[in-house]
């Protein structure tokens, strides 16, 4: 029986933090070790250019994140760990999958749809600072997936509408041209994490709420100290279910360490203390994983080295199906 391909791409704009790591990273460095699945992982860095035009960011970006994932135990031995723009057949399907898309189903793309909308409420033309990029995103994302006929998707659910569209690309594909494409499916974890941010709400880098993941111990700490409490003294009972604090605290503790802090909030530990012992207990799952990233920042011949390794293990597969929709319709060598 062949493995299930479990497909998933990172778009690289932004520094990790720690809600990326609890809800993204960690979840799926252990999925990828699952001998039943073949894992593929990709920085979906032209992606990162709808949103990104300055190029020092862009390629800045993409380091850290490609250092982030590997530091943090992603073994590209096992999992397929790639650049997107280093697959060219990504793009070329990409094009012959855009001459098969419906226009009015991009339309209806919730990140296009959100552009437009903003632009109406601003009363500024609706297609003010919107790039082909942004409106064709699903048919690239399409792509990612069908390249390699994927079958799960693990995703977020902002995206389930895209891997949908995927679907529905590969079903007319299929059905106008040949059986070329497998059909895939977003999965959506029921337990991951939604980690809080300094001020309670979802940690989230457009709340500006954020702990970086991969800062200095002192920085680390300096952001625990800002999160949000309220005003109870040492000595008070404090409601771990509704406290930031706790929160993380479980994101990380065993479930010895979980419940006896639970216990230690209900009789009253005090909020600079709790913070003392997160910062202790995010620190020492970080130590290693950040000493790893700063080594793999320091070199990044290292880094390119892997990602090259993973383009150039895959594109065997990626140009045999783009072979085989070539032909499908009808782009072929005359003899
Ligand atoms: N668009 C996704 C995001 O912003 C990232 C992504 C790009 C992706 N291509 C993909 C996710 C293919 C899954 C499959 O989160």
């Amino acid at each position: 029986m062949t493995n299930k391909r479990v497909l998933t791409g990172i778009t690289t704009s932004g520094t990790p933090h720690l809600g990326n790591y609890v809800g993204a990273i960690r979840p799926a460095v252990a999925a990828s070790l699952d001998a039943d699945v073949d894992a593929y992982l990709f920085l979906a860095d032209y992606h990162a250019l709808i949103k990104c035009q300055d190029p020092e960011q862009v390629a800045q970006s993409s380091l850290e994140i490609a250092a982030t994932w590997l530091a943090s135990g992603l073994n590209p031995e096992r999992a397929h760990f790639y650049r997107q723009s280093d697959i060219p057949e990504v793009t070329e399907l990409s094009w012959i999958l855009t001459c098969n898309a419906a226009k009015g189903l991009m339309n209806r793309a919730h990140a296009y749809k959100a552009a437009v909308q903003a632009n109406n409420e601003g009363g500024e033309d609706p297609d003010f600072g919107i790039t082909m990029g942004l409106f064709s995103y699903p048919v690239l994302m399409a792509a990612d997936i069908l390249i390699f006929n994927a079958h799960d998707v693990p995703v977020g659910r902002d995206q389930i509408q895209h891997v949908e569209m995927a679907r529905d690309i590969a079903q007319r594909f299929n059905h106008n041209f040949s059986e070329v494409f497998t059909l895939p499916q977003a999965v959506v974890g029921e337990h991951v994490a939604v980690l809080q941010g300094l001020d309670g709400r979802k940690m989230s880098k457009s709340y500006g709420n954020t702990i970086p993941l991969f800062g200095t111990p002192k920085q680390l700490q300096k952001s625990i100290n800002k999160i949000k409490t309220n005003l109870l003294e040492p000595g008070e009972p404090k409601n771990p279910d509704d406290a930031t604090v706790f929160q993380i605290w479980a994101a990380f503790a065993s479930d010895s360490e979980r419940e006896r802090m639970r216990g230690d909030f209900l009789a009253g530990i005090g909020w600079g203390e709790a913070k003392k012992q997160l910062f202790e207990l995010v620190n020492v799952e970080l130590a290693e994983p950040r000493e790893r990233y700063m080594e793999l920042m320091a070199s990044p011949a290292r880094v390119e080295e892997v990602l090259q390794a993973g383009a150039e293990r895959l594109r065997p597969q990626s140009k045999a199906l783009l072979e085989r929709v070539r032909d499908a319709v009808g782009l072929r060598r005359y003899a």
